[in-house]
Order: structure tokens, then C-alpha cells, then sequence
């Protein structure tokens, strides 16, 4: 078998990291889920989730992929071999991207349909009614979804295909500065809108009276499926970080990232949807059913500019998905790969084949397929429901108490000090070994109950 391949330095580490996190979990997830949980309060719940429950788990999972070396199936079994649990457990690391692949990369498809459809005349001449109407009568037929879901996640099996250092890494070098600069601009416009504020006061003023247990759910969630952690994604990126690097400064720049990025892009969107008097709380499809109209107010009598701000914005989602889904197909093909003894490119087919056959059921979920259900539930939704409400949460809590319980403490603080050489990590250790061993179990496993039951 061929050596396994590293990232070539920090800077490739983080990049990668924060390529996988930030995606369309921040552009489209996160502004529309401010907007249904009560924007600051959910802001609120959703960076204390990150910094104290989500960062250590993200940690874990850095953890076990270094120290095993392995892909995330097997992982764990590596580090525990006497177990027959946690040799098994780890097919859940493999399945569970496969599922979010299958939709993650319908919406994927969504976006870069809007893309080109900003760059066709008479898009922007659309009342807000006539925009939803325009999207409705877009994803529920059955044809243009499903070829743009086909084309965004063959564009993604083919950079995944190119390998760990010639496609992954430096698509995401390039394409993440380019992001940032995009989003930036995007926020600083929305702002500057009149009527802006009370969207920036909507996501930034918290009123605690409405802090509920359905907030803190619903940040837990979102802030896992942000970071990409709870499912194999982190672990795999773990087992090409080199025994060198400071896994914790890593961390922290990549959670940090992802936040930023989260909370610019609540900027870009909500203070837009103030200004134009659009509900925040519509649903999933807010920024397909906003943006278009609130590009269209902001060029009125300047067409031109609503095409090419539309344009980039819907680029700019369309490359952050692309970033993420990459993170995504890379765990079913390394572990393909190495349980097979695949070659890369043949391994690639098969996500391609099976992701894009489920994905093919998702998005007709929104036409044909509508009365098929799932636990009452239409293939689509029952596929994020499942796996961001559930799933991710479970594998959450398996990571953090094999880290916390199962794997020896002096291993991990092998891993988190590098064999001692990073004596300024000691006493982050100690937060750091609190927070995995009994926090973040306890806050999931209340969480998990809560979604389960609820
Ligand atoms: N984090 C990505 C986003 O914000 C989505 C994603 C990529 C993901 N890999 C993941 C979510 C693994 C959960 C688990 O869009």
C-alpha cells in the first residue's frame, strides 16, 4: 500500500480544516436558522456551544486521527483493539458524510444554478412573491436540480480524485482568501442599506428572557455540522497531520475561522433581509428566496450590478460547498481506499455513484418524490433531520468519551503537548481534558435526548 500522504505545513493544515468548515453550513444554514431560533439568542447559544462543547470535540477528533494514523472507519478500533465495539462503531464515521454528501451536494446544486441564473436577464425583475415562486418552480422540477447536483459534486469527486496535496489542498489555498474578501464586501453593502440596523441589532442584541432549551438544540447542532465534527471528516483530516504540528493552535484558528465566517455571513444576509422587509425566520430556503430580490432592489436601475453581485455571491457559496464536500467524500474514500485496496480514482467513482444516486432521491423529495415519507418526514428532510439532529450528535458523544475515558490520559496529553515539547499546551490540557471528559458528554447526551425525544 502506498505511504499514507501529509499536509506540507501549518498553513496547508488550517486551510484544509477550515475548507471543510466553512461551507454552506455558514452561508445558508446558519443566517436561516438565526433567523427561525430568534437571531442573538441563538448567536449566543451557538458561540458558547462552539467554544466550549464543539472546539474540544474538534480536538478529539485531530486526536485520533493523528495518533491512529488511520481512516475513520477503522480509527478508533486502531487505538482500542480489544474492543469489538469500537472496531465496529467507526462505520458510522463512513456513513454518515454519505448521507450529508447526498443532499449537502443538492443544495450545492441549488447554488450553482443561481449562479448562472444571476447572469440571465430578467432574473432581477422579480417582486419578492415572484421570487419564491421562481424558486418553488425550481426545485420541485425534476430535471435542472438534479443535472446541477450531478455536475457540483462531479466537480467535487474530481478534485477529491486529484489527491490529498495536489487537489484538496490547493483548491482550498486559493479559494478561501477569495471567499473572505467576497463575503466582506456582501457585509459592508447589506450594512450600509437603509434600514440595516435592525438586522445587525437582530442577530447582535440578545433578549435572554427567550434563552430556551430549543435554542441551546438547535446552536449544538448547527455549531457540530459548521465545524464538521461528529461524523469522520476531522478524523481523516487528522491522519495527514504530521506528529510536528501544534494540533491545538490548529484548532483554535480553524474554530476561530469558521466562527468569523459564520457570523459575516449573518451580516452579509440578515441586515439585507431587514432592509427589504423580508420575514427572517423564512425557512431553509432564505437565502434562495431573498437574495435574488434584495440584489435586485440593491441595482435597481443598474441591472448590471445585480447580476454581478449576485453572481459572486452565489460563487462564493457555490466554492465554500465545494471546499466542505470535499471534506465530506474524502472519508468514504480513504477508507474505500485503504479497506479495498482501491486506487484513488476508482474508489472516487463509487462516492460518485452512490451519492449521486441518493442525492438524485433528495432533490425529486421536492417534485415527484414529495408524498414519499420517512418517520413523516419528505427524503430530504428526513436526511438532515437524521443526520444533523441525531447522528452527528451520537458519533459526537462516542468521540468525546473514547477521548475522555478509553484512550490512556497520558496518550492525549502526548498528543495535545507533542510528547512534552510544547510545554505553553500543559495547562490548556488540563481545561481541555475537563471540558472532553465530563462537559461535553453531559451537554450532548442532554442534547441528543432532547432532539430524540422532541
Ligand atoms: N462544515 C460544513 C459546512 O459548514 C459541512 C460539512 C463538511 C460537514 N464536512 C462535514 C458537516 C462533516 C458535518 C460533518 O457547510
Amino acid at each position: 500500500m502506498a505511504p499514507r500522504e501529509n499536509f506540507s505545513s501549518r498553513l496547508s493544515v488550517i486551510v484544509a480544516m477550515a475548507g471543510s468548515a466553512i461551507g454552506l453550513g455558514n452561508i445558508w444554514r446558519f443566517p436561516y436558522l438565526a433567523g427561525e431560533q430568534g437571531g442573538a439568542t441563538f448567536v449566543f447559544a451557538y458561540i458558547l456551544a462552539t467554544l466550549f462543547i464543539t472546539l474540544p470535540l474538534f480536538l478529539s477528533e485531530i486526536i485520533i486521527g493523528r495518533r491512529s494514523r488511520s481512516n475513520a472507519r477503522d480509527a478508533m478500533g486502531v487505538l482500542a483493539p480489544k474492543s469489538r465495539f469500537w472496531k465496529n462503531i467507526g462505520i458510522l464515521a463512513v456513513l454518515i458524510p454519505i448521507i450529508i454528501n447526498s443532499y449537502y451536494s443538492v443544495i450545492g446544486g441549488w447554488s450553482l444554478d443561481y449562479m448562472i441564473k444571476s447572469m440571465t436577464p430578467g432574473f432581477f425583475h422579480a417582486s419578492p412573491g415572484e421570487v419564491s415562486r421562481v424558486f418553488s418552480d425550481f426545485i420541485s422540477s425534476p430535471w435542472e436540480p438534479i443535472a446541477m447536483h450531478l455536475v457540483f459534486l462531479g466537480i467535487s469527486v474530481l478534485v477529491v480524485a486529484r489527491g490529498v496535496k495536489t487537489g484538496i489542498e490547493k483548491f482550498s489555498k486559493i479559494i478561501l482568501p477569495v471567499l473572505f474578501v467576497l463575503v466582506i464586501v456582501i457585509a459592508v453593502y447589506s450594512i450600509s442599506l437603509p434600514g440595516a440596523m435592525a438586522g445587525v441589532s437582530y442577530l447582535f442584541k440578545p433578549d435572554f428572557s427567550k434563552l430556551t432549551p430549543e435554542t441551546f438544540a438547535y446552536a449544538m447542532g448547527q455549531s457540530f455540522y459548521s465545524l464538521s465534527v461528529g461524523m469522520g471528516a476531522i478524523i481523516t483530516y487528522g491522519s495527514y497531520v504530521r506528529k510536528e504540528e501544534n494540533i491545538m493552535v490548529s484548532s483554535a484558528w480553524t474554530g476561530i475561522s469558521d466562527l468569523v465566517f459564520a457570523l459575516l455571513a449573518g451580516l452579509a444576509i440578515m441586515p439585507a433581509v431587514f432592509a427589504a422587509g423580508i420575514e427572517p425566520g423564512s425557512g431553509p430556503g432564505l437565502i434562495f428566496q431573498s437574495v435574488p430580490y434584495i440584489f435586485a432592489e440593491m441595482g435597481s436601475g443598474v441591472p448590471l450590478l445585480s447580476a454581478v453581485i449576485s453572481t459572486l455571491f452565489f460563487l462564493a457559496v457555490v466554492v465554500a460547498a465545494m471546499t466542505s464536500c470535499v471534506s465530506l467524500i474524502e472519508v468514504g474514500v480513504a477508507w474505500l481506499m485503504e479497506r479495498f485496496n482501491l486506487r484513488r480514482s476508482a474508489a472516487c467513482k463509487w462516492i460518485f455513484l452512490v451519492c449521486g444516486v441518493l442525492g438524485v432521491l433528495c432533490s425529486l423529495s421536492f417534485g415527484p418524490l414529495n408524498d414519499l415519507h420517512i418517520a413523516g418526514r419528505t427524503l430530504f428532510d428526513f436526511f438532515d433531520w437524521a443526520s444533523s439532529n441525531i447522528l452527528l450528535l451520537l458519533m459526537g458523544l462516542l468521540v468525546v468519551i473514547f477521548v475522555g475515558h478509553v484512550m490512556k490520559k497520558a496518550d492525549v496529553r502526548d498528543e495535545i503537548t507533542n510528547s512534552g515539547g510544547f510545554k505553553g499546551n500543559f495547562r490548556l490540557f488540563g481545561i481541555f481534558y475537563f471540558l472532553v471528559r465530563w462537559v461535553c458528554p453531559v451537554a450532548v447526551l442532554v442534547i441528543f435526548f432532547f432532539n430524540f425525544l422532541g
